[in-house]
């Protein structure tokens, strides 16, 4: 691989491998190899440069190594963690999206205590809730720069925290007086192997918001307003207790907006028979209860219970782009709505392109206007499903 030298003089190639391939790792783990204090010592040297609070010395390490506690602290472990083993139980064989990490984590629960070193990342102070970053939040960069300087010395860990359900027993057995916080307890081992990948996240430009909360911009700005030729969007998420089907029933339905928008006045269909990529309806505005436009929208993506996508005008050179999207999020479901407003093809593009020092004004304006009306129309979705 061609030299990636920084500004700063680092390699990108060895730093970035390092930050995209720190994975969780369980069943990877060598509990046959020794680590030693030595190497301990200097990985948490070098997690101790991490940020802290007021600039506080406030955190403590513990390193348990003494069979017998480890023992215990795997049986506290396995206390809390017997729902992973539970639903390993139920997903093995059936390739659910959580198959992997569950069966994974099952097996750290069932063998937590044989890693060389258990080492318990605490602070002093206990957390009040009170919003004000405390002591607390100290322990937090430290132990994942704990985790990268295993990682970069051949030795890998989970984030383990299920012990702080159990904080009054860890407490007891490892003598911790009253007025310290134990966050997490990593299962210390060198890895069986080093080929660890990166893993698929969401992108940057879906998860980040210029400006104001949901605003999206697609591609980097040159000068840091938002400009539509770099494609500007906007996110709306609300969390429902429904599960998928019953929020994608709701959600995939055309009509649903206009009960909730203050400018969709009507929708219908245009192809006839079942929904996907490429059926046709069409939708009509009105402002101020006077027809205003009417556009034909094109089905872009139909993933039952999932992805419902759609362009306006021109599939090739949208006016714009909506989509809904459903995930399971604990017992219910996270519903995110998000439209981008095309280059061309729409009346906001052309006005805002027509002053380019009114732009970034004019597509913030229409932003509000289109935030709001989608902000009501997840929440309406919200109480359709979530209603007895
Ligand atoms: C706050 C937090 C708590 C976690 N608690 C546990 C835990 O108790 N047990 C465990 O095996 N993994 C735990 N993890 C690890 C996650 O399960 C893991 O990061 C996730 O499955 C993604 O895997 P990856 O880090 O390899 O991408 C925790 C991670 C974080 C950030």
């Amino acid at each position: 691989m061609a030299d990636n030298i920084s500004e700063s003089g680092f390699d990108l190639n060895q730093v970035d491998r390092l930050l995209t391939t720190t994975r969780a790792v369980r069943k990877r783990l060598d509990f046959e190899r020794w680590v030693s204090d030595e190497l301990l010592f200097e990985c948490i040297d070098l997690a101790e440069q991490a940020p802290t609070g007021g600039n506080d010395a406030s955190r403590r390490w513990m390193v348990v190594r003494d069979q017998d506690i480890k023992n215990k602290l795997g049986e506290l472990y396995a206390e809390v963690g017997t729902l992973f083993v539970d639903a390993r139980g139920r997903l093995d064989g059936t390739g659910h999206e959580k198959e992997k990490v569950v069966s994974s984590s099952a097996y750290l629960v069932e063998n937590f205590a044989q890693a060389p070193a258990l080492v318990m990342c605490a602070v002093w102070g206990i957390h009040d809730n009170s919003g004000k970053p405390g002591l607390f939040d100290s322990a937090i960069p430290s132990a994942w720069s704990f985790n990268l300087a295993l990682r970069s010395r051949g030795l890998g860990t989970a984030y383990a925290t299920m012990l702080n359900e159990k904080r009054d027993e860890v407490a007891e057995l490892l003598g911790i007086p009253e007025g310290i916080t134990t966050l997490v307890c990593f299962p210390v081992a060198y890895t069986k192997g080093h080929d660890f990948s990166p893993v698929p996240r969401r992108s940057a430009s879906e998860i980040t918001y210029f400006d104001q909360w949901g605003f999206t911009r697609q591609k980097p700005s040159e000068d840091g307003t938002a400009r539509i030729v770099d494609g500007q969007g906007i996110v709306v998420e609300i969390d429902t207790d429904a599960r998928p089907r019953k929020v994608w029933e709701v959600a995939s339905d055309i009509t649903t907006p206009i009960e909730f928008s203050d400018e969709l006045k009507a929708v219908r269909w245009i192809t006839e028979g079942e929904t996907t990529t490429g059926s046709i309806f069409e939708g009509t505005n009105s402002i101020a209860g006077r027809n205003d436009w009417t556009t034909q929208c094109t089905v872009t993506a139909w993933k039952e219970r999932q992805t419902f996508e759609w362009r306006t005008t021109d599939i090739e050179e949208p006016g714009s782009i909506w989509r809904f999207d459903i995930a399971e999020q604990g017992a219910g479901s996270r519903l995110r709505f998000s439209m981008l407003i095309g280059e061309n093809n729409n009346r906001s593009s052309a006005m805002a392109t027509a002053d380019p020092n009114q732009e970034q004004n004019v597509i913030n304006a229409r932003r509000q206007v289109h935030k709001a009306n989608m902000q009501r129309t997840i929440e309406g979705i919200k109480s359709k499903v979530d209603s007895p």
